[in-house]
């Protein structure tokens, strides 16, 4: 593993310390910069002090083949400066033209009401209730 992803790595677990932030094993993060690295984002402020991230994979069958959002959190002092929005026309740039997927899905909490406003804002609607 690269220097710089390791840096990455780090940046990723530490930013989990924020309570809304769905937070996975190293294991996972690793499988998702190994398999995924093109559907995963860091925005970083000119000192390099972490922004940002978004990580995603692709899955699917057939005409179910798509994008998936598996986590995008922005650093409270960051916030309602479309870096989330950004990330996620990112994420979708890049399911839709390098992967070929045919939409982009996540799940959100119920009780996240800022995100379900943001996804909603970006054109996502409610698919099922799980
Ligand atoms: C949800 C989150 C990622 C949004 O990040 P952000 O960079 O502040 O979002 P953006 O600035 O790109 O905002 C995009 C749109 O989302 C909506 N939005 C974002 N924050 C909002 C808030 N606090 N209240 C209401 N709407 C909000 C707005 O419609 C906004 O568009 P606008 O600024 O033009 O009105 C951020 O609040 C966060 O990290 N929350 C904790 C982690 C989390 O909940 N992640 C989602 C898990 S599914």
């Amino acid at each position: 593993m690269l220097k710089d992803e390791y840096a990455y790595l780090l940046c990723l677990v530490l930013r989990n310390l924020d309570i809304w932030t769905e937070t996975y094993n190293i294991g996972f993060y690793l499988h998702y910069l190994s398999r995924w690295l093109d559907l995963c984002c860091v925005q970083e402020a000119p000192r390099g002090r972490m922004m940002g991230y978004v990580i995603g994979k692709a899955e699917g069958q057939a005409v179910e083949w798509h994008g998936h959002v598996t986590a995008i959190t922005v650093a409270a002092e960051y916030r309602r400066l479309s870096l989330a929005w950004r990330m996620m026309n990112l994420l979708e740039l890049v399911s839709n033209d390098i992967y070929r997927g045919f939409f982009v899905d996540l799940f959100v909490r119920c009780n996240k009401l800022v995100a379900i406003e943001m996804y909603e804002g970006m054109g996502y609607s409610l698919y099922r209730r799980v």
